[in-house]
């Protein structure tokens, strides 16, 4: 397993990670399983957030609740792993999305929700999750000095953020914000088709996120790729998926020759762009989060990696 520098900065973390969303409704059993083979792939980072899973007994959070507990069951120490979540979008009390809110309010109680769920003492990195249209990003800054000098969390980022939205925010912030979470992956490629296409006119020259691959080098932030695996958003998995042949067939080809799974070899694709972003695996199939970490550790050719772009149904002008 392979590892980046989150932000930049000295903290090291595996360049896979498994994120938590889908444990909302596993048993605990099934999550530390999960848990456990995570561990034993060498990913030593978890992604969460205050509203993962919406289980009809435990409601929104259930995804923590259940992580928290089976972390007890997994044996791992907290040194073994880092933890991040994410706050700021407002659930009524019928467990329904009404706003996004990153109000000081919203935010300190979040962490405070994610740290009672989990049981953990603090968070490795806390992240707003989506840009609220009414964000005050002095409160926010507010929150985070907050948030930090209490201990409970010792970074911070973003997540579906472009480069305006960050550079707004972190004008009004002493630290750096060192991440920025957005869908990436072989059939989700919005940030590469833009660049490829610039001063061109079709669809695939639209710029959709402002440039955010080139800022994050810039402002040396980590891109965590979010649904690597998935086409459109969560509608399935592209892997063995009968509607990608051409896709499949070349990832089977480079999954042949490097003695892996397609899913390492999807994972590996994301990792060769030079950004050195983290990926954010959501399997919960203790064989296919091995599967996917092992893709840390291939490092496919140029051609294989534009080979894989094109197979994935883009093109090159
Ligand atoms: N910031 C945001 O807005 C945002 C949004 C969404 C997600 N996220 C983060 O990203 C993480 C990952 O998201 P995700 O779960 O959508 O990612 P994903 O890893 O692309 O998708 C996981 C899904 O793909 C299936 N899958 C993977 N490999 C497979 C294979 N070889 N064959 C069949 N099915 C396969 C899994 O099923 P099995 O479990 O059966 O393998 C699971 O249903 C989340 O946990 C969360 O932390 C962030």
């Amino acid at each position: 397993m392979q590892s980046v520098k989150i932000g930049g900065t000295n903290w090291t973390a595996s360049n896979v990670a498994l994120g938590i969303m889908r444990m909302g409704t596993l048993s605990v059993d099934a999550c530390a399983k999960a848990i456990q083979a995570a561990h034993e792939a060498g990913i030593n980072f978890f992604d969460s957030a205050d509203i993962y899973g919406n289980d009809p007994q435990l409601g929104r959070g259930s995804s923590e609740i259940h992580f928290g507990q089976a972390l007890k069951q997994s044996g791992l120490s907290r040194d073994d792993f880092y933890f991040q979540s994410k706050g700021g979008l407002y659930a009524n009390s019928d467990n329904k999305i009404t706003r996004y809110d990153s109000s000081k309010e919203q935010l300190l109680k979040s962490v405070d929700g994610i740290l009672e769920r989990t049981g953990l003492d603090y968070l490795d990195s806390f992240v707003i999750h989506r840009p609220d249209a009414l964000m005050e990003p002095d409160e926010v800054a507010a929150a985070f000095d907050e948030l930090q000098a209490s201990g409970k969390v010792r970074h911070f980022g973003v997540s579906n953020f472009n480069p305006a939205q960050i550079a707004l925010l972190q004008s009004a912030f002493d630290q750096r914000l060192l991440v920025d979470q957005v869908q990436f992956g072989l059939k989700h490629t919005g940030m590469l088709d833009f660049g490829f296409h610039t001063n061109m006119t079709g669809a695939r020259s639209v710029d959709h996120d402002g440039g955010l691959l080139e800022y994050v080098r810039l402002h040396k932030m980590t891109i965590q790729t979010w649904s690597p695996f998935q086409y459109g958003t969560f509608a399935g998995t592209f892997i063995n998926n009968d509607q990608f042949p051409e896709l499949n067939q070349e990832l089977a080809k480079l999954a042949d020759k490097y003695q892996v799974s397609k899913n390492a070899i999807a994972v590996a694709w994301i990792l060769r762009h030079p950004a050195h972003m983290q990926v954010l695996i959501g399997t919960m199939n203790p064989d296919h989060i091995a599967d996917s970490a092992a893709g840390s550790d291939i490092t496919l050719t140029k051609q294989e990696w534009y080979d894989l772009y094109l197979a994935a149904g883009n093109e090159l002008p």
